[in-house]
This record gives C-alpha cells, structure tokens and sequence, in this order.
C-alpha cells in the first residue's frame, strides 16, 4: 500500500484571499459541503480573528463537519488570535489550531522585526499555548521557501518540540525550484528529531506557475499532506490546484508512493461550483477542469481520439466527473427526465423545490434549443443564492434604441411581500434598469465593477452577470445573475449584490 497523502483544502481560507473572490457564510457553506463531497481530509475554514464573517464559518463548518473532517482555524503567532480560534473551533469534532509565523530573512526583518531567537522562542510559545486548547496543532514556517535551511530546521525542531501534530513549510512567495523545494523537504525529514511522528505539510504558490510542481517535489520527499485550493485559488498568482495535484497522484502514485482518498469524479463540479460562487472564471485551457480539457480541436487529433481515446487523453473525463450528458434536454422534456439528470449531476430536491427548479427550467427552454448541464447548474445555483433575497426582482421591462430614451420598468417585491412598480430611465438600459431597482431598495452601493460572460453554449446562452458594489461602510459586494436576457442579468445581479450588502450588515450588526 503506498502513503496516503493528506489534502487539507485552503479554499475557504487562502483561495478567499484571492482579490474579489470573497465569500459569505452561507457559500461557504455550501463549497464546503462539496468538498467533503471531495472526501478531503481537512478544510481550512477561516481566519477567525480577522473578521466577524470568518468567526462565524470556522463555528458553521465546524458544526457540518461532523467526524468526517478536520477543520483549520488559521492564526498568528498571537494568544489573543489562538484564543479567538479554539473559540471558534469549538463547534468542531476534530478541530486543528494552524499557528505560525514568518522565518525568512526578508519576513523576520522587515515585518516582524524579530531576532531568530526570538522567533524560535515564539514558535514554540504558540504552539505550546495552541496545544492547551486541541491536541492537535499544525505550525507554520511562513516565506519557508526563502528561509536559511539550517535556521528552519531548527525553527520546525522547536515547533516538534513543543508538540505540533504537523509543519507546515510553505513556499509562500511560490520562489523554488522544485528541485530545491524536495531537498528542504528532505533535509526537514533527515535532520528533525521526531518528525517521523509527525505529517510534514506543502502549501506552495503559483507566482512562478510551478506551484504543483513544489507541491508534488515535497510528496516526493516525504511530505505526507498538501495544502490546496479548488482552481488554484489564492493570493497573487494562487495556491496549489487541488484537482492538479490529486489527478498527478493518481496517475503517478506508484512512482511518487502516494494516494489520496479525493473522490476525483467530484472535481468539475466543485470547480463550478467555486467559480460560480466567487465569480473567479476558470481559464478553458486550465489543467483538468478547464473547458477545453477534454476537447479536441484539429483533425489529427480528433481522428486519434475517435479510433482510441488514449492517443491524446491521458485522463478519462468520467474520472473528474466531466463525462457528457447523455440526455439532451429540451422544453419536450418532462418532470422525469430533468429529476434524472439534476440527480446525475448530484442535485436531488423535494417536490415543491423540484416545482420551482421545473418551472424556471421551462422558461429557460423556451428560449433555448438545448439545455446543458451548465444551465442546469445555473438555475440551481441562482436557486440557493435566492433562498436568502430581500428583494427580489419579478419582471422587468425595457425599451430602449435609437433615438429612445432607455427606460426601464422593474416589478420589485421586498421582504414583507410588499410589490413595487417603478419606472426610470438612464443612459442606457442596464443604467436605466438600475436606477429603477434603486427607487426601490433601502441601502445604496456604488457600482465598481461589471462583467457580463455567457457560461453555457450556443447564440441562445445563458447571461451571466456580476457586478461588484461598494457600500457606505466601504465594503465590497458581488452580486450574480443568470438569464437569457443580458439585461434580465444584470438587474437581478445588482438586486443579488445589494441583498447581499444588507445581510452581511445585519449580520455585522447583530455580532
Ligand atoms: O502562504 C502561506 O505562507 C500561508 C500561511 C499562512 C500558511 O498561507
Ligand atoms: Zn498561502
């Protein structure tokens, strides 16, 4: 039996780093319901003291978590960040304490302003003072990559010492070689004494397109846990792609001594399902869960696949989970026929759900030859987005061309059931579909951002919207909507934003 390879998933913790990839509660909820879906072994689930917001999802994802997975509450090498994270974790069955702090020359200098003594002393201290909360503490070496091999070593020595359960040694700023990554992953496994009782960790970063490759070099070495992201989320250039480095191992396990326990056929749709929620498009040429993945384009290559798929496939798209449909699904199709495939696709409703889900898939068909399965992805996921709305948009009309003046008339129902019906005009429909929403709702953001994409197939796809708003207190909300109507989209998309706005203020409120 070769090592099991442990894949403690960062999406919810360095993946939100990403710049406007923010998530609320309730989404994260919902990626980390797929990735234990996933069957990672561990979810960082926050930063709890950074953030009321981040506070609350380490105690939900603690509570969904259950037996089935560790949950990681990130901190400084700070008391009061430790104390506010075993707060957190409280919730949680198997909690883990991730404490740490930066041990390179460049980190030690200029951030913290700390001598090595005093960063060995420290390393230690927190791990100590963790280890009093859960017993199970992972410590990390930050900007390892960058560090002096021998002071790392006597850094993580420390931390062992003080009883951490696993090191973390992060490429952070993704600077090495792989080459050079493997020999400090060796040379921590040589020269620690105890780590054999102990899981050495990689989280590598992508700022030289490698981050796989380090991740990898480590396992080589004798890492026996990798820290991810789902698409490769994460600051900068982004983190380590979960679904690289699980297909890698899977393909290369012999030779690398290594499995995970990913469910892999569960990876297109976690990737879907982070993209859609983060707004984060995932490139069509990226590795494994790219739309392109599995197409192919010249003649040569199509006549090679169509005699053997493995002329040009090394994967079969069915182990990712990105096998066609096999059901072409129109306005013909029945109740049956769409329960079947949402079930396929791992959606199961109850019957008065299931109503809602049928009617907007009939409209959706109406407009459209096909219905894919990404547009069957979007309607259930504008579904769960909505469950929360406070607003929500009914109808809107709108006329507009030269030499009309644009204008708009949106039928906006609140929270109480009250309807609104109100008419404005812009500069241009989707302007003037927003000032009409804005007669109507009670908060204010300003419009930062706009990206308008079609996220499935044909002239007849759906829109997919998301804008980006700034409040009042300064905070930045992305708001989403999907609609054959590009306008259609972008109303409901800055509806979604402002909804979103106004809940995450309740809740800041009601903290
Ligand atoms: O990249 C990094 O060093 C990190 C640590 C906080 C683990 O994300
Ligand atoms: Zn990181």
């Amino acid at each position: 039996m070769t090592r099991k390879i442990h894949i403690l998933d960062t999406t919810l913790r360095d993946g939100e780093q990403s710049p406007g990839a923010s998530m609320n509660t309730e989404e994260k909820l919902i990626v980390a319901q797929q990735l234990l879906r996933l069957h990672v072994d561990a979810i960082e689930a926050g930063f709890p003291i950074s953030s009321p917001g981040d506070f609350r999802s380490v105690q939900d994802i603690g509570r969904l978590a259950g037996d089935d997975v560790v949950v990681v509450a990130l901190t400084r090498a700070v008391d009061a960040d430790i104390d506010c994270a075993a707060e957190a974790l409280a919730t949680a069955k198997r909690p883990r304490i991730h404490t740490g702090l930066g041990v390179s020359p460049q980190h030690m200098r200029e951030k913290l302003g700390m001598t090595e003594d005093e960063v060995v002393e420290r390393a230690a201290h927190c791990v100590r003072y963790a280890r009093k909360y859960v017993d199970d503490v992972e410590f990390y070496a930050e900007d390892a990559g960058r560090a002096d091999q021998a002071f790392l070593e006597r850094v993580i020595q420390a931390a062992v010492d003080a009883g951490a359960t696993v090191v973390n040694i992060p490429d952070t700023t993704g600077y090495q070689m792989p080459e050079d990554f493997g020999r400090r992953i060796k040379g921590l496994a040589d020269h620690v004494r105890g780590i054999e009782d102990v899981i050495i960790s990689v989280h590598t970063h992508n700022d030289l397109g490698m981050a796989t490759a380090l991740a990898l070099a480590g396992v080589r070495n004798g890492a026996r846990q990798v820290e991810c992201t789902i698409n490769g989320l994460g600051e900068r250039a982004g983190n380590t792609a979960l679904e690289e480095v699980a297909m890698a191992i899977k393909m290369h396990g012999d030779e690398l001594d290594a499995h995970t326990d990913i469910e892999t056929r569960e990876l297109t749709r976690a990737s879907r399902l982070v993209s859609r929620i983060t707004g984060m498009t995932v490139q069509a040429n990226k590795a494994i869960v790219g739309a392109n993945a599995f197409a192919h384009s010249s003649g040569i290559h199509q006549d090679g696949v169509l005699k053997a798929r493995d002329t040009y496939e090394i994967i079969d798209p069915a182990d990712v989970g990105a096998g066609a449909s096999q059901i072409v699904l129109s306005a013909r199709s029945g109740h049956a026929a769409l329960r079947h495939r949402l079930c396929e696709l791992g959606y199961t409703f109850a019957d008065t759900e299931f109503d809602d889900i049928y009617r907007r898939f009939l409209e959706v068909a109406d407009q459209k030859k096909e219905v894919y399965d990404e547009d069957l992805e979007s309607i259930v996921q504008e579904r769960q987005r909505d469950v929360t709305a406070i607003y929500t948009l009914d109808a809107l009309q709108v006329s507009c061309g030269d030499p009309l003046i644009p204008t708009a008339t949106a039928t906006i129902t609140d929270e109480d059931g009250v309807r609104h019906v109100v008419c404005a005009t812009g500069t241009g429909p989707v302007d003037a579909a927003y000032k009409a929403v804005d007669m109507v709702v009670s908060a204010h953001g300003d419009l930062a951002e706009y990206v308008v994409k079609a996220i499935t197939r044909g002239i007849d796809a759906i829109g997919e919207v998301t804008v980006r708003i700034v409040g009042e207190d300064g905070h930045t909300y992305t708001g989403r909507g999907a609609d054959t109507d590009v306008i259609v989209s972008s109303a409901k998309a800055y509806v979604n934003a402002i909804n979103r706005m106004i809940q995450s203020q309740r809740a800041d409120k009601a903290a």
